[in-house]
Order: structure tokens, then C-alpha cells, then sequence
């Protein structure tokens, strides 16, 4: 292999929106219509990611793209597990995605979770479209397959397309309340200043081309001189999911966003104390869809380049976080790395006082966010972690000398049995949601109870 070798890699799409807007059935439209229209073998599936390369997204935009203005390698498609977390997930201090799509109900319009989505792309400042979805289920609509939008919606009756009009201004007066100008995508000359809203249908696979031509032109024009890499280096990530998984014992799903891992290379890791140093045993990635009866889920490779999705399995890992940094020591100074994996760990770090109450989030980044919402709050914070709520949370929140301090506030994690039973003998009150404005609201309404 060269040395430093430059190249482009491919950019990073996180889909985020409200329970049941249409985040998967989008991705799996896309996945879908893009196996039927690539070659078998075009898409490959990683690791809570999927990557469409960028011949099989001009196939499916068809007239709308002309390959030949792109040289990047196409899209990575990072599916959000379960919840909306994905947004709080950084790399190196900016936001993991380069690009997102709001996905928007267009019946339901914005909704708590959109919202919360909204303020954290503002945040981390990450430029992203509105997919307003569902447009299938405007009454009286009929369905033209995987057509482009303005060709479908042209096609319908003058009624339809009226209804259709007010639902997508409705959502651009919300993107304008939330500080954000916005229009129909084919109105917008500059993604940058303005929010693009390409009404789809995850259902029918309309506007699903234009989608992608949206994306692409995105990356194309504004990102391209960050997708620019060194290949061949030593490879940076961000812990997506520490698992527990049969054969492998716990494993880290990763999102490399920078350079190369290999087997048997030794890796720093962001852990709940302090960098884990490890080497790494297997690179795996999900078998190829055929093959998905065979007993093992999983492919060993020697070496996987960014962006990509994978599996690590390595020793010593029981403490590794959500949200952490990856980095691969390769023939640096072991040292350096740790010291750079420290840097970043401190960055997000929470400031914790001796008196306040418990915080535990699925993510670093998610803590992060909380603990920002809760200082403007003013709510004091006595101990932050990522992780589910285990007996120890409830002991450490019992000790709090005040009854407002001795609550817990669990965003995205689950409540072990134990631990729910021990809070409920020890007096210790439990605030869990998926939506961080909430678990402030319920904190603060019980602290008015609790003074009246
Ligand atoms: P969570 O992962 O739970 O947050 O939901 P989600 O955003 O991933 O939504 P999902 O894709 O699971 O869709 C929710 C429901 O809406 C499912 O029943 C889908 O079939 C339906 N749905 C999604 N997109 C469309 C669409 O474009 N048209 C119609 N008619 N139904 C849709
Ligand atoms: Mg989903």
C-alpha cells in the first residue's frame, strides 16, 4: 500500500425524524428500489449502515443526475438505532453525520421529536434536507412508482395537489418559526442558507430520486473538501453500540469515518474511567443478504476503509462507551493517541456538583446534550454517565441530602429490574423519555409538587 494516500470517502446520512414518521421505511425504499435497479452485490450492508454507491443512485434518479458531476463514491445511509440518538453522535468535535434527513410526516407535521432533532442539527450546525413523507396518503392520490416528485404531483387533480401544497407549507412555516428559511428543494439554489423540502413517499417511492439527487448535490458542492482523506491512515471512529455478541463476547459497532483498521492492530477506545488500549481480534461485517442462512451473521475481513459501518471484537471492552472515539495506534506514539483520545473525552464532558441529581444517557453525545439543556435549566447535576440505570445509580442518587436532588433522569436507557425495585424502597424517583425538553418538564413539575 502507498503512503498517504488521498482520496475521497464516501459521505455519512443519518435519517432522524419522530416515532413512526417513516425513518426505515425510507432507508428500506431506498435499499430496495436501489437492489432491484443495481447489480447484484452493488449495495453492501454494513454494520447499522448502508452504503449506495454512486452509479446504482444515478440509476434510481435517473434523469435527474448526470454521474459524470460527481466524484464522490456515493452515500452511507446510517439506519438510527431505535431512537433518535444518532444526532447527538460526534466525530473529532463536529457532528458523525455530514449530511442529515428530517423526515416529516406530512399529515403529522413537526412533532416533539422533530423538533428535538431540529435544535441539535442547529447546534452541531450539520446542513440537512427535509424529507416530508407520506404523500401517498393525501386523499385522492394516485401513486406513481419511484416517479420523480414534480412529475407525480403534476399528475394529479388540482384538489390533490392543493392539499398537498398547504401540508408543505405548514412545514416550512414550522422550519421558519425553528429560525430556518426553507422551500420546495427545486426552488432553493443554495442548500446552505435554505432547508430543501422533498415531499416523498417511502410507501410508493416517489420523490425517493429526487431525494437522492438532493443528497448527492449536497455532499457534491459543500462537502466535498472534508470527504477529502488520507485512506491509507491510521483509521478514526465513533463507537455507535457496545454489544454483547455470541462467539465475540462484547463488541463495539463502530462508524470509521477516517482511514483504515485492520486485524490484530492495537486501538484506543473512549471507556468509562479511562482509555481502553486494546488489539483488535476480528473485523466483521454482515454477510452478503444470500447468505443470510448460514449460522454465522457475521464475515471476518483483514481490513475495512472509511466510511464504513463494522463490528469490532477485541478484549477488554465491558467498559467502552457510546459515543466514544475510536483511533487506531498503528506507528505512532501509543501515548499521543491516548492523550488525543483523553482530549476529546474531556470535551464532552459533564460538569457534575456535590449536590444535584443523576443523569444517564444511551450516548455521550446525548449526555452532552442533556447536561446543556439542563445547566440552562439551572438543574444541577451530580453525576453523569452512559449507560442503563443499574442499583448503583439508585445508591448514588439516594445519598442526595435533598428530596428534588434524589432523582434520576434516564434519556434512551433502559431501567434494570433490579434497579427499578431498588428505587421504589429507596425513595428515589425515576424520569425516563426519549425527548430531552420532557424529562426536564417532568423534572421540573414534580419539583413545583414536591415545594408546594
Ligand atoms: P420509529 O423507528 O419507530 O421511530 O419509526 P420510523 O420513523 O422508522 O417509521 P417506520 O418506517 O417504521 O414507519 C411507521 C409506519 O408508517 C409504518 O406502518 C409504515 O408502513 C408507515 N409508512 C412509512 N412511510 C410511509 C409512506 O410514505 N406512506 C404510507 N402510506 N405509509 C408509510
Ligand atoms: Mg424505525
Amino acid at each position: 500500500t502507498r503512503e498517504n494516500e488521498r482520496g475521497l470517502r464516501t459521505p455519512i446520512v443519518a435519517v432522524l425524524g419522530h416515532v413512526d414518521h417513516g425513518k426505515t421505511s425510507l432507508l428500506d425504499k431506498i435499499r430496495g428500489s436501489t437492489v432491484i435497479e443495481g447489480e447484484a452485490g452493488a449495495i453492501t450492508q454494513h454494520i447499522g449502515a448502508t452504503a449506495i454507491p454512486l452509479d446504482v443512485v444515478s440509476k434510481v434518479a435517473g434523469s435527474l443526475i448526470d454521474p459524470s458531476d460527481f466524484d464522490l463514491p456515493g452515500l452511507l445511509f446510517i439506519d438510527t438505532p431505535g431512537h433518535h440518538s444518532f444526532t447527538t453522535l460526534r466525530s473529532r468535535g463536529g457532528a458523525l453525520a455530514d449530511i442529515a434527513i428530517l423526515v416529516v410526516d406530512v399529515n403529522d407535521g413537526f412533532q416533539p421529536q422533530t423538533l428535538e432533532a431540529i435544535n441539535i442539527l442547529k447546534q452541531s450546525q450539520t446542513p440537512f434536507v427535509v424529507a416530508a413523507n407520506k404523500i401517498d396518503t393525501i386523499p385522492g392520490w394516485k401513486p406513481n412508482e419511484d416517479a420523480p416528485v414534480q412529475q407525480t404531483k403534476e399528475a394529479q387533480s388540482d384538489r390533490v395537489q392543493s392539499a398537498l401544497d398547504e401540508q408543505l407549507y405548514e412545514i416550512i412555516g414550522e422550519l421558519s418559526d425553528e429560525g430556518f428559511s426553507a422551500d420546495m428543494y427545486w426552488r432553493v439554489q443554495d442548500f446552505r442558507g435554505n432547508i430543501g423540502v422533498v415531499p416523498v413517499s417511502a410507501e410508493t417511492g416517489e420523490g425517493v430520486p429526487d431525494l437522492l439527487t438532493v443528497l448527492m448535490g449536497l455532499a457534491q458542492r459543500y462537502m466535498k473538501e472534508d470527504m477529502a482523506i488520507d485512506v491509507t491512515g491510521p483509521g478514526a471512529g465513533t463507537v455507535l453500540e457496545v454489544k454483547e455478541e455470541k462467539g465475540f463476547g462484547t463488541t463495539l459497532d463502530v462508524v470509521l469515518y477516517d482511514g483504515t483498521i485492520r486485524e490484530d492492530e492495537t486501538i484506543v477506545v473512549g471507556g468509562l474511567d479511562d482509555p481502553i488500549v486494546t488489539d483488535v481480534r476480528a473485523i466483521l461485517k454482515p454477510r452478503p443478504l444470500a447468505e443470510i442462512r448460514t449460522e454465522d451473521r457475521f464475515e471476518k475481513v483483514d481490513e475495512i476503509a472509511a466510511a464504513s459501518g463494522v463490528k469490532i471484537a477485541a478484549p477488554d471492552l465491558d467498559d467502552a462507551m457510546a459515543g466514544a472515539p475510536v483511533r487506531v495506534v498503528r506507528d505512532r506514539d501509543i501515548e499521543e493517541v491516548i492523550t488525543e483520545v483523553r482530549a476529546e473525552l474531556s470535551e464532552i464532558e459533564v460538569e457534575t456538583q456535590e449536590q444535584g441529581v443523576v443523569v444517564k444517557a444511551d450516548t455521550l453525545g446525548s449526555l452532552e446534550a442533556i447536561a446543556n439543556a439542563m445547566d440552562e435549566a439551572e438543574i444541577p447535576i451530580m453525576r453523569a454517565e452512559v449507560g442503563d440505570v443499574a442499583p448503583r445509580d439508585i445508591s448514588v442518587a439516594s445519598t442526595a441530602s435533598e428530596d428534588t436532588h434524589k432523582t434520576i433522569l434516564a434519556f434512551n436507557v433502559d431501567v434494570l429490574a433490579d434497579a427499578e425495585k431498588q428505587a421504589e424502597d429507596s425513595d428515589v424517583k425515576l424520569f425516563e423519555s426519549g425527548v430531552i425538553y420532557r424529562l426536564i418538564e417532568e423534572y421540573e413539575e414534580y419539583v413545583e409538587e414536591l415545594e408546594r
